[in-house]
C-alpha cells in the first residue's frame, strides 16, 4: 500500500541492499561483540574499516588546535567557512576570489596525497580534480556522465558489493559482470573481459566502458603495469571508457608496488581522454565519516559536468578546511602512511597465521584491508546454496559476518571476505579462535547444527537474496 506512493525508482530492488553484505552488517547491529558487556556477540569482519591509525590522526588533532577549532592562526574563520559555497564552476563562485584560492589549496593538498601515494611517478593536476562526497558519489557522478540509463559498464569478478548499489540504482546503467576465476589467481584477461562484452552485446546491451577496483576489493591485490597496459588496450579497442576506483591505493603493504593507472597511461596521450580515476580518503586515512571522495580526469568534459553534478554531494567547508591542513603537513604525510602501511601489514599476517591454524588459506594479496579466503573445502555442497548455508553457520554459530564471494558476484562457491583493520588485535584472536573450534568440531561439513544460540532466522536468511542470485531483472 505505502509502495502506491512512490515513485518506480524508490520502490524497485535495483539498490542491490538485499545482499547479504548489507544484510550481514545489519545482523552484526542486533548482536555486535564487545569483550565486557556482549562477549558471545557477532564479529564485524564484513566491513572495510581503516582503525589502525587513529591514534596518529587524533595526535595531530591535538598539537593542531586551530584545524580542528576552525581557526587561523588564532583568528576564528567561522563565518567564512559557514558562508563558503563551493558550487565549482558558477561565476558567482569565481568572483571570490579569496574563496577561490581556498579551493586551489584544497585540491592541491588532496592532488599532493594523490601523487605522494602514486610515489610522484606522475604529476596530479588538481584542475583535474572534481570533489565528491565519497568514492560513492564519484562512482555515481561518473555513470551519470558516461552512461545512458541501459547502457553498461563491465567489471571483473569479485567485486565491492556496494557497486550494484552506487553505480545502477539511480543511473539506470547496467553491470555486465566479467567472471574471473581462481585458476590464474582472478586475474583479469583480455578473454574474460572478450567474453563479458559479447555477452552483453547478446543481450542487446551498449558497453560503455569498463570499471576495475585498483587495489582490488575484495581480492587485496594489484594490478601489473602490463595488465593495466592490456586493459587500456581493451577499452581503446572497442572504443570505451575506462574507470579505475583506487580507493585502496594507500593500502598497499607488499610488494609489487602500487601502479595507478594514470601512469600506465603516460605518454599514451590519445587515451588519456578516455580514462577516470576515482578516490577517496576514507580507506588511506580510515576517515568515511568525513566523506571525501574525487574524480580525476583528464576529459575536460567529464570534469566540467562532473563538477556542477557535485554540487549535489558537496563536501563541506569545514571538513575541506581540517583536512587541507592535515594534508599539507608534509611531514604528517610522509610519516602517517609509511607508519599506517606497516601497521595494515602487521594486521593482515596476523589474520593469515590465524587463519593458516584452522588450516585455510587465503589469495596471496599485497594491498587492502581484508582478506579473500578460500573455505571451500568447508562447503557441503560446492554450490552457492552450499557457500549460503556454510556463510549462516559462520554468521549465527561461529558469531564472525564475513562476507560470501556470492555477494562480490563471484561465481566459484566457497570464497568470502574477511576484512582485519576494524577492530583491535585482540577480538581478531577472539575471532580466529572461534574459527579454530568450528573447523575442529567438524560441524561445517558433517552439518551438526549445535547452534551457539537461538538465531531466530529472517526470511531472508531461508533463501539466497535476489542480488546474491545476481537477478539481471531491472524495475
Ligand atoms: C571499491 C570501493 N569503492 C567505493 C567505496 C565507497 O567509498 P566511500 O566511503 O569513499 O564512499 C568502497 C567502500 O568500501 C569501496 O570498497
Amino acid at each position: 500500500m505505502a509502495q502506491i506512493l512512490l515513485s518506480r525508482k524508490a520502490a524497485c530492488n535495483t539498490h542491490g541492499q538485499d545482499s547479504s553484505y548489507f544484510l550481514g552488517l545489519q545482523e552484526y547491529e542486533n548482536d555486535p561483540y564487545d569483550p565486557k558487556t556482549n562477549p558471545t556477540g557477532i564479529i564485524q569482519m564484513g566491513l572495510a574499516e581503516n582503525q589502525l591509525s587513529f591514534d596518529l590522526l587524533e595526535s595531530w588533532l591535538q598539537r593542531h588546535p586551530d584545524a580542528a577549532g576552525l581557526r587561523r592562526f588564532g583568528r576564528v574563520v567561522f563565518r567564512e567557512l559557514a558562508l563558503f559555497q563551493d558550487y565549482h564552476g558558477l561565476p558567482e563562485f569565481k568572483r571570490v576570489s579569496a574563496g577561490f584560492q581556498q579551493h586551489n589549496v584544497r585540491l592541491q593538498a588532496l592532488a599532493d596525497l594523490m601523487g605522494d601515494l602514486r610515489d610522484n611517478k606522475i604529476e596530479i593536476d588538481p584542475r583535474k580534480l572534481v570533489l565528491t562526497a565519497g568514492a560513492t558519489s564519484a562512482n555515481e557522478i561518473l555513470m551519470f556522465c558516461l552512461a545512458e540509463p541501459g547502457e553498461a559498464f563491465l567489471i571483473p569478478t569479485p567485486y565491492y558489493p556496494g557497486f550494484d548499489r552506487d553505480l545502477k540504482w539511480r543511473t539506470g546503467a547496467e553491470i555486465v559482470p566479467v567472471h574471473c576465476s581462481s585458476s590464474n589467481g582472478f586475474r583479469i584477461t583480455r578473454a574474460a573481459l572478450e567474453k563479458a562484452y559479447q555477452g552483453a552485446r547478446k543481450r542487446n546491451l551498449s558497453v560503455k566502458g569498463v570499471l576495475v577496483t585498483n587495489p582490488s576489493n575484495p581480492l587485496g591485490t594489484t594490478m601489473s603495469r602490463n595488465e593495466l597496459g592490456a586493459l587500456v588496450d581493451f577499452v581503446v579497442a572497442k572504443d570505451v571508457h575506462l574507470i579505475s576506483d583506487e580507493i585502496y591505493s594507500g593500502t598497499t603493504f607488499d610488494s609489487p608496488r602500487f601502479v595507478s593507472v594514470t601512469e600506465a597511461i603516460e605518454g599514451r596521450a590519445h587515451v588519456s581522454d578516455r580514462v577516470h580515476v576515482v578516490y577517496s580518503l576514507s580507506k588511506d586515512l580510515g576517515l568515511p565519516g568525513f566523506r571525501v571522495g574525487a574524480i580525476y580526469s583528464n576529459n575536460e568534459a567529464v570534469v566540467a559536468a562532473a563538477t556542477k553534478m557535485s554540487s549535489f554531494g558537496l563536501v563541506s567547508s569545514q571538513t575541506q578546511y581540517l583536512l587541507s591542513a592535515l594534508l599539507s603537513d608534509e611531514e604528517f604525510k610522509g610519516n602517517y602512511t609509511g607508519e599506517n602501511q606497516k601497521r595494515i601489514k602487521q594486521r593482515h599476517d596476523r589474520l593469515v597465521q590465524g587463519l593458516g591454524r584452522s588450516g585455510i588459506s587465503c589469495l596471496k594479496s599485497n594491498a587492502g584491508l581484508f582478506c579473500w579466503v578460500d573455505m571451500r573445502h568447508l562447503l557441503r555442497s560446492n554450490t552457492l546454496e552450499g557457500e549460503m548455508e556454510l556463510w549462516r553457520e559462520i554468521v549465527y554459530e561461529v558469531g564472525l559476518n564475513i562476507s560470501p564471494g556470492s555477494s562480490c558476484h563471484c561465481d566459484e562457491p566457497g570464497w568470502f571476505r574477511v576484512c582485519f583493520a576494524n577492530m583491535s588485535a585482540e577480538t581478531l584472536d577472539v575471532a580466529m579462535r572461534r574459527l579454530q573450534d568450528f573447523v575442529a568440531s567438524g560441524r561445517a561439513r558433517d552439518g551438526d547444527s549445535r547452534q551457539r544460540k537461538k538465531p531466530i532466522l529472517g526470511k531472508w536468511m531461508l533463501t539466497l537474496s535476489s542480488s546474491d542470485r545476481r537477478s539481471e531483472r531491472g524495475c
